[in-house]
């Protein structure tokens, strides 16, 4: 059952919330276990408002509505992008926003540049992987390498261009030797990642791979449990296939990711090829 704030408390929030936005802190999340009823005079110090945890783990289901407390914040909460309604505009706010981001380690530890995310501002479909390879340093874009022309196989497999999807990373700079992104790395990029999902109000996202699926969901489960089901993530449905470059190391599991695909095109509406991605 969706729960009302009373307005006081909406309004105390909502200042407190304001002054995390203008120390540059837009994201939030809320601690289960809030009391269904605050009282008003110590409304403030027992809500717990912790600045930068992004992503709430959602049930495993087929998809459930938007979460109310999603609403509550995004209007307490506005993004400098949120009044802008050409997503292309507000994607550059995104990413000047981010600037030439030195918000962790990984700023001095041989990143040639911020791998942002390219596609179609207002794609139905957003794919999102791990992290920036050499390749993808290297000319400032998400899969350009092998994995990438892999995926780009696989997007046409179903029917589309890779200019009709939006491609993105959890996170946006290269880790050294392609190690896998630490935690607080993760954290510390995808309220990026999550304004950037937010613009582009995709119908589906594509988890790819076991850190992408992982860190979205918060659920620690392997591959084989985590593809083949539907995910409510902040409202938008996810789903969750094998990354391309475990695909190039074994490509028996092709059909595995070509059975994910369509469930992605059935659930989209879209027709359903009968090739799959090579
Ligand atoms: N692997 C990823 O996860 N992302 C890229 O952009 C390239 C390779």
């Amino acid at each position: 059952m969706p729960r009302t704030l009373d307005p006081q408390i909406k309004r105390t929030l909502a200042e407190r919330i304001r002054f995390y936005n203008e120390l540059g802190i837009y994201d939030f999340y809320r601690r289960e276990g809030l009391p269904a009823e605050i009282p008003l005079e110590s409304a403030p110090p027992q809500i717990q408002l912790e600045p930068r945890e992004p992503m709430t783990p959602r049930a495993k289901a087929v998809v459930a509505a938007p979460a109310v407390e999603g609403d509550l914040f995004e209007v307490a909460n506005p993004k400098p992008e949120s009044k802008v309604t050409d997503p292309a505009k507000a994607l550059r706010i995104v990413r000047e926003d981010l600037g030439d981001c030195t918000r962790c380690r990984l700023h001095k530890q041989g990143r040639k540049q911020i791998v942002f995310g390219v596609g179609n501002p207002r794609a139905q479909l957003m794919f999102i992987g791990e992290a920036p390879g050499a390749d993808e340093d290297e000319q400032g874009e998400p899969f350009v390498g092998r994995a990438g022309q892999l995926l780009n196989n696989m997007i046409r497999a179903m029917g589309l261009q890779r200019e009709d999807v939006y491609i993105a990373n959890i996170i946006k700079c290269r880790p050294p030797g392609n190690r896998t992104p630490e935690r607080d790395e993760c954290e510390t990029c995808s309220p990026f990642l999550m304004r950037q999902i937010a613009v582009i109000k995709p119908e589906v996202i594509v988890a790819l791979g076991a850190v992408a699926a992982k860190t979205l969901l918060a659920i620690n489960a392997p591959m084989a449990e985590l593809r083949g089901h539907w995910y409510d993530f902040r409202g938008t449905k996810l789903a969750v296939t094998y990354h391309p470059a475990f695909l190039l190391r074994d490509p028996r599991q092709k059909k595995e990711a070509w059975k994910d695909l369509q469930m992605v095109m059935k659930e989209m509406g879209m027709p359903i090829p009968t090739k799959s991605a090579e």
